[in-house]
């Protein structure tokens, strides 16, 4: 049954789908459940009695350990006050690797701090066997000046040209605001978000299981990535927009042979291992310190091997113009 649900999004409720998947056959599993907070869905009510809700989850973050190899990696998505739950949960069955911050302003809730985060709790099957890349993002900089934000003091020859290693806080991937953007959908998260998922724990032809699929975010940052995919989603109608965005989508979110991941014309994650080779396609300010004001800038020259094909996503970048 497996085999029939690679690469698909499949109708149906979560529970019972996870019954056709066997134990450890999994690279990653994806998490992004209903919130609990009178949403509007178009098939599920999502406003469960709390230890209604809690039960339940408790069910389908069980199965996703379970299909889970042990070389892979459990992510949830949630607001905090869920994902403190989730977590006295997971601690009994896998194991704590981050809880990671995104910074991403939500409603004012009333007497109460102004939520600013959504929490994405990472956690290993197996903590000996974890596959994990450090990743990249781009400088921060400021919009007037082109300055670095940060003052890295007498440190700025020890820069990396592209950018920083990614901490658990992540303050650069902003939540879908514009409806242009947007499906008929709540709460679709943003493509690179998953993208850095995927990228930082699993390898080209990996397996990436969402069980609450929505509008298909995760299978689409997973085939953009060369990865396999497998999506459950109740509603009927998020299924066909999926299905109809995943028939426009290409592996093909890479330069070279390197997979990155872009937003818009901009890549915002490299994998640390792989910018030895990604370096090639750019020229770098020496000296490094000047990184300070000036960006790593695109090479004119063609790099060896270049071959026209790869123009569909070269085009991305300002690249050899
Ligand atoms: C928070 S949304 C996921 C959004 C998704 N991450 C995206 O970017 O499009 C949760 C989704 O879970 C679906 N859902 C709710 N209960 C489900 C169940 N029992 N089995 C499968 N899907 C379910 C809802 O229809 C909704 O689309």
């Amino acid at each position: 049954m497996m085999k029939n649900y690679l690469n698909q999004i499949i109708q149906g409720d979560c529970l019972t789908l996870f019954q056709n998947i066997p134990d450890n056959s999994v690279d990653i599993t994806f998490a992004d459940p209903p919130f609990n907070l009178k949403k509007k869905y178009n098939s599920t009510k999502d406003s469960l009695a709390l230890q209604e809700y809690l039960n339940w989850c408790e069910l389908w973050i069980g199965e996703m350990v379970r299909v889970t190899k042990p070389t892979g990696s459990i992510f949830l998505h949630n607001i905090p006050k869920w994902l403190t739950y989730y977590s006295a949960f997971l601690n009994k069955i896998a194991h704590f690797k981050h809880w990671i911050s995104w910074d991403a302003p939500t409603s004012p809730m009333g007497k109460s701090l102004q939520p600013a985060h959504y929490g994405i709790l990472f956690y290993a099957k197996d903590p000996a066997q974890t596959k994990f890349y450090e990743i990249r993002y781009p400088h921060k900089r400021c919009r007037k000046c082109n300055y670095l934000h940060k003052d890295y003091g007498g440190k700025k020859a020890g820069l990396h040209p592209f950018g920083p290693l990614m901490s658990d806080v992540w303050t650069d991937i902003h939540r879908i605001k514009h409806n242009k953007y947007r499906d008929e959908h709540p709460c679709q998260l943003p493509i690179h978000l998953l993208e850095r998922i995927i990228l930082m724990s699993t390898d080209e032809n990996d397996i990436v299981l969402d069980p609450f699929s929505g509008t298909g975010t995760t299978a689409i940052a997973a085939k953009r990535l060369g990865r396999k995919y497998i999506g459950f989603e109740l509603d009927d109608e998020y299924v066909r927009i999926s299905e109809s965005k995943l028939l426009q989508e290409e592996a093909d979110s890479k330069i070279d042979n390197i997979w990155v991941s872009f937003y818009l014309d901009e890549i915002t994650t490299v994998r640390n291992i792989d910018w030895a080779q990604l370096s090639q396609y750019y020229d770098i300010p020496e000296p490094i310190e000047d990184i300070d004001f000036t960006e790593i800038a695109p090479s004119n020259g063609k790099p060896n091997g270049y071959a026209p094909n790869r123009d569909k996503i070269l085009g991305k970048l300002p690249l050899f113009s």
